[in-house]
């Protein structure tokens, strides 16, 4: 029997399987709401046979937005167009709805992807950033404010308030974004933090500003909504934390009221590469779900069925997260309940998929 098809249960939510669509961001948004892209790309994944999909990085205020294309949850008519937006898919899909809420600190004020990527220019309307520090991302980017202790509370306060819009909306889980360079990583990182007061140097410090925000966000989601964070678990880096500093910071999430981390990694600096062999994260979230013993998700090429399968099998992570294999097949959980040989919940007007059409099929193949 399929462990990835299998069910699971976080906080109140029951998945009823273990494939996740990962957070992507669209770029596509307008002042942080979202458009009509969005009712077709998420109301798309909706139907993907994933348990569950996570809507992109959606920003707690205006400046911490990645690209002037980034979505938000800052306003009253950001939280009206993402409810029009989750409403449709919850009422055309399968999945439960997740929300990733972020701060894109000194990675902020960039160009989309396809205008080039990079920090803002002149004329393109850039902001001011903002940091732990005042290092830049990497050469030619923006140099970040260092947060004032006024900063750090009014970003906690924004990621409140917008958590708050999350669970109006009905989202059945929410989670942070303390990964991938953004804000909160840049905090725990001691690449990026070189402060001396009570939020940097040692280990204990530069977990606070995590710390804090997860238990000032789980004091406004109530607790059968799942609460968790997205981690660079890893920074491929010699210079940066080690393993076991991840499972300390993933103990502490979870006293804080975490239900689950998601082991992603890298991102600190624009020189700094991720592996590409398949699967990268997974020896890092296998020792974060044995020794930390929360739930654990894994992200990072995982494209394969039989990978994805085997990963929860052995053991080694609860969920897998998958992000361009879904774009570029947006039936891949319908496609791996075939290949492994089990069914996946498929709406009404679609049921004429199933075991009739790729039983044949795939009798012939073994014969
Ligand atoms: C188009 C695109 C947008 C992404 N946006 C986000 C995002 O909003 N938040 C996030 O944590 N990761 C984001 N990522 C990273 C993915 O969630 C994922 O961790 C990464 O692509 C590795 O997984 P994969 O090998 O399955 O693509 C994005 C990736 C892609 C391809």
């Amino acid at each position: 029997m399929s462990q990835l098809f299998s069910p699971i249960k976080l906080a109140g939510l029951e998945l009823s399987n273990r494939i996740v669509i990962a957070p992507m961001c669209q770029y596509s948004s307008a002042d942080g709401s979202v458009t009509d892209w969005h009712m077709s790309h998420l109301g798309m994944l909706a139907n993907s046979g994933a348990g569950l999909l996570v809507v992109e990085a959606t920003h707690v205020e205006r400046h911490g937005r990645i690209t002037h294309g980034c979505a938000g949850l800052y306003s009253d008519d950001n939280e009206a167009e993402m409810k029009k937006v989750i409403d449709h898919c919850r009422r055309i899909g399968t999945a439960k709805l997740g929300i990733q809420l972020a701060h894109a600190g000194r990675k902020a004020s960039a160009q989309r992807p396809w205008e080039g990527g990079g920090p803002l220019k002149n004329g393109q309307d850039a902001w001011q950033t903002i940091a732990p520090s005042s290092i830049p991302f990497g050469e030619g980017w923006h140099t970040p404010k260092e947060m004032s202790l006024d900063d750090i509370k009014r970003v906690q306060e924004a990621f409140v308030d917008s958590a708050k819009r999350a669970v109006r909306i009905g989202f059945d889980l929410i989670e942070l974004h303390y990964a991938h360079g953004y804000l909160a990583h840049s905090f725990f990182s001691p690449v990026s933090n070189k402060r001396t007061d009570q939020y940097g140097s040692s280990l204990e410090n530069r977990m606070r500003f995590g710390r804090e925000l997860a238990r000032a966000v789980r004091a406004v989601v109530p607790n059968h909504i799942p609460l968790g964070a997205r981690l660079s678990a890893m920074e491929w880096r010699n210079d940066s934390f080690t393993p076991d500093e991840t499972v300390t910071y993933t103990k502490a999430l979870k006293a804080d009221g975490l239900d689950f981390v998601d082991c992603s990694s890298g991102g600190i600096t624009a020189d700094t590469r991720n592996p590409t062999d398949p699967g990268y994260n997974v020896p890092i979230a296998e020792q974060v779900k044995r020794e930390a013993g929360i739930a654990t998700r894994v992200v990072g090429l995982i494209v394969a069925p039989d990978q994805a399968e085997a990963i929860v099998a052995d053991g080694k992570a609860d969920m897998v997260a998958m992000a361009r294999a879904v774009l570029n097949d947006p039936r891949w959980g319908w496609h791996a309940a075939a290949a492994l040989g089990t069914e996946v919940q498929r709406v009404n007007q679609y049921l004429r998929v199933g075991p009739k059409l790729w039983a044949p099929a795939a009798q012939r193949a073994r014969t």
